[in-house]
């Protein structure tokens, strides 16, 4: 009795110390912590403390279509039958077999390209697939190879696995191509990079800029992967948004027997973005492949399931298609109106200069931000946000100072009432 009685006492006294201690923690959160961050929401908290004051923001900052164009009724009718149907459970970690398959007969159906079900792994969303992908490769110190302007998840979802990244620049005044020569030479002259990069990583169409790489562009940057021996990934989810004459290549034409990783999903081109469900397809056999594909498979062990009603709508969707084709027909015509329009106008500016787009729904101009007297892209986003009410993303986040990306899918008369806030903004800050 004694005894327990003295244990007990200690026990509290312990307790105690670890309440101090808990108080006094200073370093909490892990050092990797500090490299969440998310650029399209950068001014989040002010657009709303505006709204606060009853004032309008236009937010076009983050690309989100179906606030846009209402995600298709045979998308939405197939989520409502698999939820009625009771397929609420776990699914298959990696991705319901319906939905694999479905995704192996669209690449042999759009491209031509022929896997089996089991080299698709479901994500929960490519978001996932790029936590997923730099969990797998990156140790502290390793290296990506991308291209600026990059998509802004990129970079913090590297960092956060203590990645590096060596950034060459599409060409601008090229229409956002890229330059193997050029990547050649910034590999010549540092000598070191090639063994530290793990992977290179290539969006097409592109966001922020909504250019699209034409297949010979596409077979010199296979050709660099195969000649350095460096993993290529290619993110294109928005393979079928593609307009003003533009052609799509999937990397996985080109990439036969070369080790290559597809992103795609129901964000963009289903228009389903809130489902939260994409994947990854890796059709080669080679070692790194398999090493990945098993290693991404432990991945989603672990998190048990993707989304498992929204596997079977989107297996359903990508089954159904002739009502795909023709929502996505009449998406695809409209973005691409809304695109020409919004180009047109921010061109009127003389502080602006934008390149029109030919995939996404994107518009990433340039902006003469000495004439405008101020110091950063960012200044701009967020004077522009305080004194209109227009809400876009710096260029920082995407690698590229300088620039604001503009989401253009919202309507005629929004984006007519955003630019025109923008163009009289400029007009008003011009030297
Ligand atoms: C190029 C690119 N990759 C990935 C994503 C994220 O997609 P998801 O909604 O599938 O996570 C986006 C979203 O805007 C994107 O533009």
């Amino acid at each position: 009795m004694k005894q327990s009685l003295l244990k007990n006492k200690e026990r509290n006294k312990s307790r105690l110390k670890n309440g101090e201690y808990l108080k006094k923690q200073t370093n909490f959160l892990s050092e990797r912590s500090r490299f969440a961050y998310a650029p399209l929401h950068e001014y989040d908290a002010l657009a709303r403390s505006i709204e606060k004051k009853g004032k309008k923001v236009i937010w076009l900052n983050r690309g989100d279509l179906a606030i846009y164009f209402k995600t298709p009724k045979y998308f939405i009718d197939a989520y409502v039958k698999s939820l009625k149907s009771g397929k609420t459970f776990y699914a298959q970690p990696t991705g319901i077999n319906e939905l694999r398959e479905a995704i192996s007969n669209r690449y042999k159906r759009l491209y031509g390209v022929r896997f089996g079900p089991e080299k698709a792994i479901v994500t929960q969303g490519v978001s996932e697939a790029l936590n997923f992908m730099n969990a797998a490769m990156i140790n502290y110190g390793d290296a990506a190879l991308m291209f600026k302007p990059y998509y802004s998840s990129y970079m913090p979802f590297l960092r956060f696995y203590g990645g590096t990244v060596y950034v060459h620049d599409y060409d601008e005044s090229r229409n956002w191509d890229l330059d193997r020569d050029k990547i050649e030479s910034m590999f010549r002259k540092n000598r070191g990079m090639a063994r530290k990069v793990k992977y290179m990583l290539i969006t097409n169409p592109n966001n922020p800029t909504g250019s699209v790489l034409d297949r010979k562009t596409l077979e010199d940057v296979v050709e660099f992967a195969k000649d350095h021996g460096i993993f290529l990934i290619s993110d294109e989810i928005y393979d079928e948004i593609v307009y003003n004459g533009a052609k799509f290549t999937s990397i996985a034409q080109l990439a036969k027997g070369i080790p290559h990783m597809i992103l795609n999903g129901a964000s963009k081109v289903f228009d389903a973005p809130g489902i939260r469900i994409g994947y990854m397809v890796l059709p080669e056999e080679d070692k790194l492949s398999n090493e990945l594909r098993k290693k991404f498979t432990d991945f989603c062990d672990m998190r048990l399931s993707a989304n498992t009603p929204a596997q079977y709508a989107f297996a359903d969707a990508i089954n159904n298609r002739k009502a795909h084709e023709k929502a996505l027909r009449k998406m695809v015509a409209s973005i691409e109106n809304r695109v020409h329009f919004a180009t047109k106008l921010l061109n009127e500016n003389e502080y602006v200069h934008a390149i029109e787009p030919r995939g996404a729904f994107y518009i990433f101009p340039k902006i003469d931000i000495k004439q405008l007297n101020l110091r950063s892209s960012g200044a701009f986003v967020e004077k522009l946000l305080k004194e209109k009410g227009v809400y876009l993303t710096s260029g920082k986040g995407f690698g590229s100072e300088g620039h604001a990306r503009l989401v253009s899918a919202a309507t005629k008369e929004i984006l007519a009432d955003a630019i025109n806030k923008i163009n009289e903004f400029c007009k008003a800050h011009a030297r």
